[in-house]
C-alpha cells in the first residue's frame, strides 16, 4: 500500500487528504469550509455548540499535551457500521466515520481539528478557527495559523499546518490516535498524567462492545481488557505518557525509524518492562548538551543527563520534543519522568563505564 500526499485546492483555504492507492483518478474530498457544516452540531440557527446526538464523547486514557489545553472530543460512526478491530492496534474505520477534537484556552474555544474518513481512499485533515464572538469556526489555512493565542508569559499557541497533522496522525498510516484499544481501555490508569475521568456518556471499550461496533474483537477483550503490561504502576504511567505523547512518530517506523525510543502499543500490551530496559542505555544521534562521552536516551544514574528527559523538558525549537504542537513544559511529565529514573530504572541498571 503507498500513500499520497494531496493537498485539495479551493478558492478558500483547503486541508490536506491522504490518498491511498496509487490510481486514484477521483478528486480528492474536501473539508467543508465552516464547522457548523461538518456535522458536529445540530442543524439550525442557533444551534452552534449543541453537539448533534449521532456524535458521541470519548476521552483517551493517556492525553497529548496541548500546552494545558481543555480538550473535548468526540467520534461519529456512521448507523449500523463497525470498526474492524481484527488487528488489535491498528482499526480500520468505516467510511464516513468522523472525529472532531475542540481546544479550549483559559475558557475561551480557540480551535477544532477534525479527521474525516470521506472515501476508502480518502482522509481528510483539517482545523477550524473560532471566531472571536464564538459563534462558529473557519477552515484554517493550509500553513496553520502561527501564534494565535497566548498561552503562558509571552508564549504563544499556533494551529499545526494540515501536513504538521500528518506528522504525528500519519507515520504508520493515517487515522486517529487516542481512538484504539489502549486509550479505550476500561482499565483505565489511574495515575495517568492530566488523565480525565471516564463520564458515563463517554464510549469506551465497554459501550462499543455492547452496542456491537467491533468486528473481530477477540475473546476476552472487556474480561481482560487492554493495559500496559508490567507490574509496576510507575512503569505503566510513564510508559503510557511516552507512548501517547512521543509514540505517533517514534515507533518504529517512518523517517525515525532508525533512531529510538521505540514506543508502540503492541509492545506495550505484550511487555512493558522490556520497552523500558531497552532505553536505558541506548545511544542517541543527538548530542545531550555537556556530556562528554556518548549520549544516551536513558543514563538511569544521571537522569539529567537523559537525552529523553533532556528533550522533553526543553522547549528551545531545536530541541524540545515534541518538535511541534507545544511551546510550554508539560511539568508534570518531567517530574514523573525523574522519579521513574530515579527509582525504578536506576536500581535494575548496571553502573555505565562513565
Ligand atoms: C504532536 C502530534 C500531533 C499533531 C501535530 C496533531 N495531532 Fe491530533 N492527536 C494527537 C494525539 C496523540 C491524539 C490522541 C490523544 C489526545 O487526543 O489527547 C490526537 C487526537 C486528535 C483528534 C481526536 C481523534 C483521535 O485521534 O483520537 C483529532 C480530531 C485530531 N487529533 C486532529 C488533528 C489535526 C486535524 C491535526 C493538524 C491540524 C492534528 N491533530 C495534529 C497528536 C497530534
Ligand atoms: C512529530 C513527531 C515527533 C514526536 C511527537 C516526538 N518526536 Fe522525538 N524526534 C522526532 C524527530 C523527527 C527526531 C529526529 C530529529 C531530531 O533529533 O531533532 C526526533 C528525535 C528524538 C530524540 C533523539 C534520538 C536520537 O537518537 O538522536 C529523542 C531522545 C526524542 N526524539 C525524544 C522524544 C520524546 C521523549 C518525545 C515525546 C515527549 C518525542 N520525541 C516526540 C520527532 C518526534
Amino acid at each position: 500500500m503507498r500513500w499520497v500526499l494531496w493537498i485539495a485546492a479551493s478558492s478558500l483555504a483547503s486541508a490536506v487528504v491522504v490518498a491511498s492507492g496509487s490510481s486514484s483518478n477521483s478528486r480528492p474530498a474536501i473539508a467543508p469550509g465552516r464547522l457548523s457544516e461538518t456535522g458536529l452540531y445540530e442543524a439550525g440557527a442557533g444551534q452552534i455548540g449543541v453537539v448533534a446526538a449521532e456524535n458521541r464523547s470519548f476521552s483517551p486514557q493517556y492525553p497529548l499535551w496541548t500546552d494545558d489545553a481543555t480538550k473535548s472530543r468526540w467520534v461519529y460512526l456512521p448507523r449500523g457500521s463497525t470498526i474492524d478491530v481484527s488487528n488489535l492496534t491498528e482499526w480500520e474505520f468505516p467510511v464516513g466515520t468522523k472525529f472532531w477534537k475542540e481546544f479550549q484556552f483559559a475558557g475561551r474555544k480557540v480551535e477544532t481539528r477534525m479527521i474525516w474518513r470521506a472515501s476508502p481512499a480518502d482522509w481528510v485533515f483539517a482545523s477550524y478557527v473560532w471566531d472571536a464572538d464564538g459563534r462558529d469556526a473557519h477552515l484554517a489555512p493550509d500553513k496553520g495559523v502561527p501564534d494565535i493565542v497566548e498561552v503562558s508569559a509571552g508564549k504563544r499557541h499556533s494551529i499545526p499546518s494540515a501536513t504538521d497533522c500528518l506528522a504525528c496522525h500519519g507515520t504508520t498510516r493515517p487515522g486517529p490516535l487516542g481512538f484504539n484499544a489502549l486509550q479505550l481501555s476500561p482499565d483505565r490508569d489511574p495515575d495517568a498524567v492530566h488523565g480525565e475521568p471516564l463520564t458515563p456518556e463517554m464510549v469506551s471499550l465497554a459501550t462499543l462492545v455492547a452496542e456491537k461496533r467491533l468486528a473481530g474483537a477477540p475473546a476476552g477483550l472487556l474480561t481482560s481488557p487492554p493495559r500496559i503490561a508490567t507490574d509496576n504502576p510507575r512503569t505503566r504511567t510513564a510508559l503510557g505518557y511516552l507512548v501517547a505523547n512521543c509514540g505517533s512518530c517514534h515507533n518504529g517506523r517512518g523517517e525515525i525509524a532508525a533512531l529510538g525510543p521505540i514506543l508502540r502499543s503492541d509492545d506495550l500490551l505484550r511487555d512493558a518492562d522490556a520497552v523500558a530496559a531497552a532505553l536505558v542505555g541506548q545511544r542517541t544521534r543527538w548530542q545531550v548538551p555537556g556530556r562528554v562521552d556518548g549520549s544516551v536516551l536513558v543514563d538511569a544514574h544521571a537522569p539529567e543527563q537523559s537525552a529523553l528527559l533532556a528533550r522533553l523538558r526543553s522547549r528551545s525549537p531545536s530541541s524540545q520534543m515534541p518538535p511541534l504542537g507545544t511551546v510550554v513544559r508539560d511539568s508534570a511529565a518531567v517530574q514523573l519522568m525523574t522519579e521513574w529514573i530515579t527509582r525504578d530504572l536506576a536500581p535494575a541498571a548496571p553502573r555505565s563505564r562513565r
